[in-house]
């Protein structure tokens, strides 16, 4: 494509401000072989609770199995957040006014369309930053969108989220707008959650919005069968991180003699998604040279999907700077989805 410009240089206002309706910097290269070394497997996989980091989930066919979870009949988050913002994308716009959209893994793109329609209904310019580690991915979702949104810029950086949230380019536009959608920070434990709400106030300048997606606390077997599908198609997506850790490490895990788990942990208020063994055996990833040993109904967890509480948010989002402005949730309430803008100062919350 003749607008298409491609640089490892992530220094590239310039070529931006020439209005080009599509660059796309790739922040990859040696990073991702450092954090691909597998010590983050071994780690896991050595505690007295196994665990994988859910990264590993996502190789091509674990992207396309996540795509089609999100179809599922039992899989509400996904239509749920996106029939909020469907409704709700003007007065989100509406609050904000112009401002850029910088979309922390936007995948294929689906929802920031419902906002780009609101932008765009108040004639606002359109400025997209769409981050993803998937490069194809996102150069195909920019192309569908650009024939799409004719005012429409996109500025895409193929990376981590630590590595995309310090190399922003300024905006050019007065104000931005971190968008993390589909309650993806559930899969954060707190610590993780953390360290990741203090990379986006630093990445955000004072009076910028974060938006954020959050799956809330409703009864266990609503939240169980989103995670126990009836075509079993979450037991393929969970029972392919050890595919794919065969190819990526050279390993020799055997699937069948493993087992898909999901249960909520209402202690945690979180899904817990387990892989349990199914006889003792051993397996040995040649890569990082790693050998590790199994006993039956030991269990790896793979994931865990915390559910929220909405004014508990507000307060912890408060306690990194960001004040909320407004929350919109669904008739049901499964679904949170809250307009938080950065704070001069950090708020002190009185624990009493
Ligand atoms: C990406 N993430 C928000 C999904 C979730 O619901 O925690 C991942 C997922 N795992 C199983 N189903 C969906």
């Amino acid at each position: 494509m003749s607008f298409l410009s491609q640089t490892g240089d992530t220094n590239s206002l310039e070529q931006f401000s020439q209005a080009k309706p599509l660059q796309i910097d790739c922040l990859l290269d040696n990073a991702i072989e450092a954090i691909d070394d597998g010590k983050d497997v071994i780690m896991g996989l050595s505690k007295s609770q196994k665990s994988l980091p859910p990264r590993y989930f996502y190789d091509s066919r674990g992207s396309q199995l996540f795509e089609q979870i999100c179809q599922l009949p039992e899989y509400y988050p996904t239509r749920t957040e996106a029939e909020i913002l469907k409704q709700y994308a003007p007065e989100i716009a509406q609050l904000t006014g112009a401002c850029e959209l910088i979309e922390l893994g936007s995948g294929s793109s689906t929802k920031t369309r419902l906002l780009l329609d609101a932008y765009q209904g108040l004639n606002y310019p359109l400025e997209y930053c769409p981050i993803d580690v998937s490069g194809s991915m996102l150069k195909e979702s920019a192309y569908q969108l650009l024939a799409d949104y004719p005012r429409l810029h996109i500025h895409g950086l193929v990376g981590t989220y630590d590595r995309a949230l310090t190399n922003l380019r300024p905006s050019v536009l007065p104000r931005k707008m971190v968008l993390f959608l589909g309650s993806t920070i559930g899969n954060f434990n707190p610590k993780e959650c953390d360290r990741f709400l203090t990379q986006i106030v630093t990445a955000l300048d004072e009076g910028d919005y974060f938006l954020l997606g959050i799956d809330l606390q409703k009864p266990k077997q609503i939240l169980e069968a989103a995670y126990n599908d009836s075509q079993g198609v979450t037991a393929a997506f969970n029972l392919n991180i050890l595919q794919h850790l065969n190819w990526r490490f050279q390993g020799n895990f055997e699937p069948t003699l493993f087992t898909h788990q999901a249960f909520y942990n209402s202690t945690q208020a979180q899904i817990e998604m387990h892989l349990a063994c199914q006889k003792a055996h051993s397996v040995i990833l040649d890569a990082p040279d790693f050998r590790v040993n199994f006993e039956p109904e030991e269990t790896i967890l793979t994931e865990i999907s915390r559910k929220f509480d909405l004014h508990q948010m507000q307060d912890y989002l408060l306690a990194h700077q960001l004040k909320t402005l407004q929350v919109w949730t669904d008739s049901q309430r499964w679904f949170g989805v809250l307009l938080s803008q950065k704070q001069q100062h950090k708020q002190i919350i009185n624990p009493n």
